[in-house]
């Protein structure tokens, strides 16, 4: 799209999410409304959300259930005093999340983000330990490749190479397994690759000292590792581990949550519960920031005493538990839940998956993976000696703009996770426009001429 010279100024003064402006700029897209699936540009043009903005949109954009729960909160109050009380809506929402959390995690504190939410179930799991007689343990164990936030503690967690690397050190305390993927080409089955991966988290709890071991946090279906997609076996043999050397699971369902993988919670379509979820993103569909954090209530019992014991969570943020990030938070989820959209995103997911298999006729996809409507393709030069093309990637983030379309792409694979409202003719519409931007986009990375070093 052409932008005008306000608009290039202004973009000089601010920064795109982890792009160089520059870069930006030769390709730049300032978005102006929503509606549903689509985003319109300030040119006019539209554009097919196939990815919910990132992850977020999950009821489309402005969807009117949400609208009108947010015009009435809005009209009622839209703070609350956080050091002095709680809105009584926010206490609705609790009760809402914990209905749908699985097992008995039915312990809930609201956030603005998911950063937010993963830093502080971490913060809860190290007090929780120093209040239950094993104050030594406060590492994290978390995965290469994985993706848990911006902020200091959640960054630490992750383990996505550039995005960290810039940022080192690190805060002390935190250790990498790597994610089944690594392994992949040593087994000759997926099922036991995931048992090596999962088996060799209890190799690393005891090399670091199981009494210094607080939390195993992890993406049930990865993203930034390219939607690492484990067996359930894997998260069966985690949870084992975790019981048997008192580790607190933690799922970081920021991306997961919300219907996207055929159930509420991906813990739910895994059939393994954790101790603690994280969530976010789909939470809002997009109508205001939010996240949350859902613990086992019996957790929660280390934090109750007299006032004088100090042993209250010592933690909070000024727009936690935000009555209208509650209120629409509620209206989310009682929009999945009245419409069964877990159950449609696995009849989605089935459609989708179809249409992304046929991409296999190009030579360039190794694999399509991912659970319900949150699925991914990794791309490979040539499917036999699955060297990678990051050209192609490269080429699909431009081709796909053109075409009007919105993915979540990276040099080795694409994302989509369209919205659970969309229908059949909207998913063959996104359809059609993946397949044309792709076709673009091999056409284009087979005929641009490798960069060469530079003297
Ligand atoms: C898996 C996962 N965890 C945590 C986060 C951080 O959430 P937020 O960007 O809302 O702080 C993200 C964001 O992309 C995510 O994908």
């Amino acid at each position: 799209m052409k932008i005008t010279a306000r608009q290039e100024a202004l973009l000089k003064r601010t920064f795109i999410d982890y792009q160089q402006v520059t870069e930006f700029l030769r390709d730049p897209l300032i978005v102006d409304r929503a509606q549903g699936v689509y985003y319109w540009d300030t040119e006019g043009k539209r554009y097919f959300d196939a990815i919910g903005g990132i992850f977020v949109a999950t009821l489309g954009h402005g969807h009117p259930r949400l609208m009108d729960a947010m015009r009435q909160q809005m009209e009622k109050m839209t703070f609350a005093p956080p050091l002095h009380g709680i809105a009584d809506v926010t206490l609705d929402f609790v009760e809402r999340l914990g209905a749908v959390a699985p097992g008995n995690l039915k312990y809930v504190k609201g956030f603005s983000g998911g950063s937010e939410a993963t830093e502080s179930a971490m913060k809860f799991v190290r007090q929780y330990f120093k209040q239950t007689g094993h104050p030594g343990k406060y590492k994290f164990i978390s995965r290469y490749q994985g993706y848990h936030g911006g902020t200091a503690g959640a960054m630490s967690a992750s383990g996505t190479g550039p995005r960290k690397t810039k940022f080192e050190p690190q805060m002390p305390g935190f250790v990498k397994v790597f994610p089944p993927t690594h392994y992949r080409n040593q087994f000759a089955s997926w099922e036991e690759c995931n048992r090596f991966a999962a088996q060799a988290v209890e190799d690393v709890i005891i090399a670091e000292d199981p009494e210094t071991i607080a939390g195993f946090i992890v993406e049930p279906v990865g993203n930034t590792g390219g939607i690492i997609t484990p067996t359930a076996e894997y998260f069966q043999i985690l949870r084992r581990i975790c019981d048997r050397y008192n580790v607190i699971l933690i799922f970081d369902e920021i991306i997961t949550g919300f219907g996207k993988t055929g159930a509420m919670f991906a813990a739910q379509t895994y059939g393994v519960t954790p101790d603690i979820i994280c969530c976010g993103k789909g939470l809002s569909s997009g109508m205001v920031p939010i996240g949350a954090m859902i613990a086992r209530e019996d957790m929660a019992e280390a934090f109750w005493g007299a006032a004088s014991d100090d042993v209250q969570f010592a933690h909070g943020h000024t727009f936690a538990g935000n009555p209208l990030a509650s209120a629409v938070g509620i209206a989310v989820i009682d929009e999945i839940v009245e419409n069964r959209l877990d159950e449609k995103a696995l009849r989605m997911g089935e459609r989708l998956r179809a249409r992304l298999e046929g991409l296999k006729k190009h030579g360039v996809v190794r694999e399509v993976r991912g659970r319900g409507i949150l699925l991914g393709v990794e791309l490979v030069k040539d499917t036999r000696t699955l060297a990678p093309f990051p050209e192609l990637g490269a080429a699909l983030k431009k081709t796909a703009l053109k075409s009007g379309l919105i993915l979540r792409v990276d040099p080795s694979w694409f994302a989509i996770s369209p919205a659970l409202v969309a229908n059949d003719a909207e998913l063959d519409e996104m359809c059609a426009l993946i397949e044309e931007s792709f076709v673009a986009a091999v056409e284009q990375a087979l005929t641009t001429p490798r960069p060469t070093a530079r003297a």
